[in-house]
């Protein structure tokens, strides 16, 4: 059964035969004691605000030592790397043609690339941050996205749909790392529907003073206990994926000032939603 947040203690409570209930503008709210529900009846406002508070200095704190761990994975095992690989290229060419053990060689040789090429990524991760908004056309960002995948949708036999709002206000982008963070979500949904093509749509329109994007997929979907980590760093369900792909996204939309949220159930399909504020 589903476990909220007590909004008082922070402390985890199970919804299914809670008693301490209580309801403000609409929303139930749980705790876990008595002592917990009178002081939210006492200031509900004051004490949402708080939570809210507590949250988001919970995620800075979290964004920190992500950071200090990026650092420290990436640094100790670049040194390494480059000589396995160094030395790994060396004794491939020095092998014969028939030689057992060139193809043992070439596996490392492979293997190095890929996480080569993920330490790149995770550096890259690192360095990002510093981005050059200009007023854009979301729908335009959008369309270029859809543009590059046109052929290998039909190809994979994945129906597509695209939904622009009308006259979309000008919006301050960095373009290229919107476009990259859309790309990126589209190649997210055709991986979920390897298996089973179904239909992707993408949409567009304002929302409470921001621009929304929504990706949405009928792809394997995401299961309840893994949603909370897509965004970590690492976190894959590819046996060879760096699963950088949703952090690099949300540090994209973040460095907006946006979020960038996901719905999904398993089995039926999977909604991202990119929120970008119109006013800074
Ligand atoms: N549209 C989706 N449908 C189903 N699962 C998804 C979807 N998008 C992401 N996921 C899940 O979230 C995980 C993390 O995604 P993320 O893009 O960060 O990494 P990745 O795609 O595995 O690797 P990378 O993007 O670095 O190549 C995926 O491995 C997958 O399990
Ligand atoms: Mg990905």
């Amino acid at each position: 059964m589903m476990d909220v947040k007590d909004p008082v203690c922070g402390m985890t409570v199970k919804v299914e035969g809670s008693v301490f209930t209580s309801s403000f503008k609409g929303e139930t709210y749980y705790f876990c004691s008595e002592k917990c529900r009178a002081e939210f009846d006492e200031g509900p406002d004051a004490v949402l605000a708080m939570k809210s508070e507590r949250e988001k200095s919970v995620e800075r704190e979290r964004s920190v030592s992500l950071e200090k761990m990026i650092d420290a994975v990436a640094h100790e095992i670049r040194n390494p790397l480059t000589s396995i690989g160094g030395f790994a290229r060396k004794i491939y060419r020095s092998l014969s043609q028939d030689d057992p053990n060139r193809d043992y060689m070439k596996m490392i040789i492979d293997d190095v690339a890929r996480v080569e090429n993920m330490i790149r990524q995770i550096v890259e991760l690192k360095t990002m941050g510093v981005l050059h908004p200009k007023p854009s056309d979301i729908n335009k960002i959008v369309s270029e996205a859809v543009r590059s995948f046109e052929k290998e949708l039909t190809d994979r036999n994945i129906e597509f749909e695209v939904e622009l709002m009308d006259k979309p206000p000008l919006a301050l982008l960095d373009g290229g790392s919107i476009l990259k963070t859309i790309n990126h979500l589209i190649r997210n949904s055709i991986e979920a529907m390897e298996k089973a093509p179904g239909k992707l749509k993408i949409s567009t329109f304002i929302r409470n003073e921001a621009i929304e994007v929504t990706v949405s997929d009928t792809g394997k979907g995401i299961p309840e206990d893994k949603i909370k980590f897509i965004f970590d760093p690492l976190f894959t369900s590819k046996i060879y994926g760096p699963g950088l792909g949703l952090t690099f996204d949300k540090m994209i939309i973040q460095e907006h000032g946006g979020s960038i949220s996901v719905m999904s159930e398993p089995g039926k399909g999977t909604v991202f939603t990119i929120r970008l504020p119109l006013k800074g």
